[in-house]
């Protein structure tokens, strides 16, 4: 009997193709980097045959790695960057436009005027999300109103929209199925999370035809199967999930209360809230974390589009480091920030300040200021981020963590454990295996497929690396929670 899934993670910078077996153990791996356009300030493209090109080769790669033959393979879990935007032609399966990315803040004017409006209470009740342009919607308009004639042929219903999942799903069945999953379909602005359908009203205010939107299932759901050709057998794609719904689910956070935070491009911590959806009075998002067989588990959302990204930018943007995982080293070679804050607000800031015009500082340089330095406060601002999520998850009820299970390639580093351990004052628990978003994806095709029977089962396929414990004395964390807050009283831009 298949006993193995491919779960495929097409995330903002990479996509990997992971082959799982039946114990949730990986057994072959393959990835490939692909490019960011910065077509103009504010603005982040993907292509999208760039993005297809790998899922295609990262995930042959990956089945020819494991040993395991493509009809052995059970089902194909899909898990990706959530909220880019992809409008193509029914007819021929071609993308209009270059994919608006999650990152990209070119409609930033038309929320704020639809915040003016008066209509973010609204959108607030019906999406659990807020006017801000990381969300799809507005991007969507844009393309309706930027690209020659696409309104009147997303009218005539000849184009679809969809997250990069759903454009995944229609390549690899070949134009067959137009479908997502809810917890994609919960970040386009369009999902009502309370009724669980598309939101007729937010399309009108949004000016995004119903016709262009995807079917939306379940997590754990056969939604079709490869086309012939692809891979030598059809293989059911059998899980859909973004990216942070599924790193909360690969790190087996089933019960009201577990925390995770993934530490990637950006970061995103998710608190489970049970069968609840907790309206935030603190600028967090409500959003669906999984439905299976119908239900919906709900999660409160803190969502930081810089972490990794200040990284990246540290040593491709201004060369100041070689190498991504000297940061750890560099961090530890300084005995303290030397009063250097980085906030890292280079696409705006995201939770709990939504602030679309702030833009990236570093303050307290001094001539004694090193490299070192700059990485330290690089990781320093992912902690102190983190802080700031935390406190409004605890104001808006959903209680102090017990624990926070942390992932994603930064939570590699031990430097910026322990950080979040003593900032936070929670142990942060890092599991066996950081591909938690890949596992995600996995443990729903796997759900679907029969490999897996329930959530316990999968909860027993957890286990825990390393346990940081907190350490920093009180007076020190508060000085340093006092430096990060000034810089970013001195970032934010009075234009909410
Ligand atoms: O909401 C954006 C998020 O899904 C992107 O995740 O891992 O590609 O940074 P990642």
């Amino acid at each position: 009997m298949a006993k193995h899934i491919l779960a495929i993670d097409q995330g903002t910078t990479s996509t990997r193709a992971i082959v799982f077996d039946d114990r949730a153990r990986r057994v072959a791996v393959a990835q490939a980097e692909f490019a960011q356009h910065y077509p103009a300030p504010g603005w982040v493209e993907h292509d999208p045959e760039d993005i297809w090109r790998d899922v295609l080769a990262t995930a042959r790669e990956a089945i020819a790695r494991s040993g395991v033959a493509p009809r052995n393979i059970a089902g194909i879990g899909i898990t990706n960057q959530r909220e880019t935007t992809l409008v193509w032609d029914r007819a021929t399966g071609e993308p209009i436009h270059r994919a608006i990315v999650w990152q990209d803040r070119r409609t930033a004017d038309r929320c704020a005027e639809l915040r003016r409006a008066g209509a973010e209470d609204e959108v607030r009740e019906r999406t659990g999300l807020l006017l801000d342009p990381y969300f799809s919607g507005t991007k969507i308009a844009w393309l309706l109103d930027h690209v020659d004639g696409a309104r009147a042929r997303a009218e005539r219903g000849e184009l679809a929209f969809g997250t990069i999942d759903s454009f995944l799903l229609w390549r690899l069945t070949d134009g067959a199925v137009h479908a997502t999953d809810v917890t994609n379909a919960s970040r386009t602005l369009l999902w009502n999370i309370r009724d669980g359908c598309w939101d007729a009203t937010m399309g009108e205010l949004l000016g995004v035809p119903m016709a262009m939107l995807p079917e939306v299932h379940d997590n754990a759901h056969v939604y079709g199967t490869t086309a012939p050709g692809l891979f030598d057998a059809s293989i059911p794609i059998a899980g859909i999930a973004g990216d942070q719904q599924a790193a909360l689910f690969g790190q087996a956070c089933f019960a009201r209360g577990m925390t995770k935070s993934t530490y990637g491009t950006g970061c995103f911590m998710l608190l489970n809230t049970g069968a609840e959806a907790i309206r935030s009075e603190h600028r967090l998002l409500t959003t669906p974390a999984y439905r299976l067989d119908g239900a919906t588990t709900y999660a409160l959302e803190g969502s930081i589009f810089v972490a990794g990204a200040a990284v990246k930018w540290l040593r491709d943007g201004i060369g100041v480091i070689t190498n991504a995982r000297d940061t750890d080293d560099m961090a530890t070679q300084v005995p303290d920030n030397h009063g250097v804050y980085m906030v890292p607000a280079f696409v705006g800031l995201g939770a709990p300040h939504w602030d679309a015009e702030a833009r990236a500082a570093i303050f307290g340089l001094t001539l004694g200021a090193t490299q070192a330095h700059l990485a330290r406060a690089a990781l320093e601002a992912v902690g102190y981020q983190t802080l700031d999520l935390v406190e409004a998850m605890v104001a808006d009820g959903g209680g102090h963590p017990a624990t926070v299970r942390v992932d994603g390639g930064m939570a590699a580093n031990d430097w910026l454990c322990g950080f979040l351990a003593d900032l936070l004052q929670v142990p942060i628990e890092r599991p066996a295996d950081l591909e938690t978003t890949a596992r995600g994806a996995a443990f729903d095709a796997g759900l679907a497929t029969g490999i897996w029977s329930g959530l316990g089962e999968l909860e027993a396929l957890w286990s825990r690396e390393h346990c940081f414990a907190p350490s920093m004395p009180d007076e020190r964390r508060a000085t340093l929670v006092a430096g990060w807050r000034d810089a970013l009283r001195r970032t934010l831009t009075t234009s909410r």
